[in-house]
This record gives C-alpha cells, structure tokens and sequence, in this order.
C-alpha cells in the first residue's frame, strides 16, 4: 500500500493540512501594538482609569454576544437583508441549496474523501437570519476605523460623540489621527454618504453607551481603547 505514491492523495492531504494549519495560525494572530515610537507613548494612569470605566460599561456587551438592533439601534439594513424572503421562501433558505452546492463542488474538486469531509465538517454550519449585530471583543480597535458593521463612524472619538458624527466623511485616507483614533477624513478618496440606505450612523448612543461619561472621561476610556 505505501509502496505507491498517488500524487492526487498526496495533494489533497497537504492541502488539508494547510487548511488545518492556517485554521490553527488564525488563532496564533496578535492584535497590532500602539506603535507609541510614531503615535505618542501611552499615558498608564489615565489608561488604567479608562480600563475600569470600560469594565463598568462598556465590557459586558462586549463578549461576542448578538443584540438585536433595537438595542444596539444602528441602522437595521443588514440584518434585516439576509432575513428578507426570496419569492416567498425565508433567504437563508434559499441561499442554502446553492451554498452546499459550491461546497460540494469545491470538496470534489479537491478530492476531499468523505472521512476528510465529515472532519472538515465537524461543525455543522447553519444559515439563519439573527437580525442582530455582534458586539466583537474590541482586541485592536484602535487599529480597525471606521467603526460599526457599515464602517459609517470614522473614529473612536465620534463613536463616543453621537451628535458630533459627520454626515459624510472621506474614506480611503492613510493617514491616521492618533487624538481621535481612527484615520483622517479629509483629503483624496472615496466619500462616505451616511444617508444613503444603509449607511447610516444612528445608535451606539445613550446612557448605555457612555453618554453620561464626561470629556475626562471619554479621554480616559480611549487612552485604554489604545492598550488592548
Ligand atoms: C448593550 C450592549 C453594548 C454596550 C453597553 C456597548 N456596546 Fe459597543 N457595540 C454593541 C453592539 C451590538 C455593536 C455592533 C453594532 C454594529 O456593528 O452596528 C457594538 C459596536 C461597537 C464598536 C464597533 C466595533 C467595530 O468593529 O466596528 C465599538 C468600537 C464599540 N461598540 C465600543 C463600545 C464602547 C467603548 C462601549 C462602552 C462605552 C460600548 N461599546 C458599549 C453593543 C454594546
């Protein structure tokens, strides 16, 4: 049996060790540093104020946990688009024939045997509308601008400062703004236009969500936003 090298074998099992390989890489990745060499040191005293009005407000939510628009009150568009019926069947209905089809297809391209696939497959995956949005730990987020699930706020700053939130901002820029963190929203590139159908930058906003917390104390929390 081991005598014989079958190329088509061998191929699909290093392929599937790659996938298994970059499946466990994923959870090596580290969130970016603070560069602080271009961006300025990091203040620790008002960081670790920041650290404990995190916990107190904002961490809870924070887990990875879904909440219904209604909480979150961002704008509704796209959870409310994959729950929309398709001539009358629910969309993830519909969507799942077509995406066990390409799955399928891409097993039997690769000469996935049915063991490899089961494995693979360990995991049911299931297509449902939520019609909610996910409250991601916030690991980097110094580093992801512009925020919420449509990108419609363009820096930590604004997030914190509903009514401050521009109605249109340029997207595209490189140069980041290390005071409100997130990138700069003037200059050359593509513009964002939040009263367009589902771009819009409502929610996230309310006691809740730090609205009572005051100047130093958005400050503080921003410093901390930077650490983690
Ligand atoms: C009631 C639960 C809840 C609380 C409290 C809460 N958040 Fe959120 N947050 C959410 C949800 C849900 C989303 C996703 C909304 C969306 O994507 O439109 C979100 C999105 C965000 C995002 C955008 C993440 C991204 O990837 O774009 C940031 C940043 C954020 N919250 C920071 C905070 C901070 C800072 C606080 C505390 C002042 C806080 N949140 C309090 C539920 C909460």
């Amino acid at each position: 049996m081991g005598a014989v090298f079958d190329p088509k074998t061998y191929e699909s099992t290093l392929r599937i060790a790659n996938l298994h390989r970059l499946e466990v890489l994923t959870h090596k990745l580290q969130a970016p540093k603070w560069p602080a060499d271009v961006f300025g040191p990091i203040d620790q005293a008002k960081a670790a104020a920041g650290e404990k009005i995190f916990n107190d407000t904002c961490r809870g939510c924070h887990q990875n946990g879904l909440y219904p628009m209604i909480v979150a009150g961002t704008d509704p568009l796209r959870a409310n688009s994959f729950g929309r019926p398709v001539g009358g069947v629910p969309f993830p209905a519909m969507v799942k024939p077509v995406l066990d089809g390409l799955k399928a297809r891409a097993f039997s391209d690769d000469g996935i045997s049915a063991a490899d696939q089961a494995a693979m497959d360990a995991k049911q995956v299931v297509w449902r509308a939520t019609g909610q949005y996910l409250a991601r730990p916030l690991t980097g987020v110094w580093a992801t601008a512009p925020y919420l699930h449509n990108g419609s706020v363009p820096t930590l700053w604004h997030l914190l400062h509903p009514a401050q939130r521009p109605a249109k901002f340029i997207v595209g820029n490189r140069e980041y703004d290390p005071a409100k963190l997130g990138y700069a929203t003037d200059g050359n590139g593509w513009t964002f236009d939040t009263s367009q159908p589902g771009n819009s930058n409502i929610g996230h906003a309310g006691d809740t969500y730090g609205a009572k917390l005051t100047e130093d104390q958005k400050d503080a929390l921003l410093e901390y936003l930077k650490t983690i």
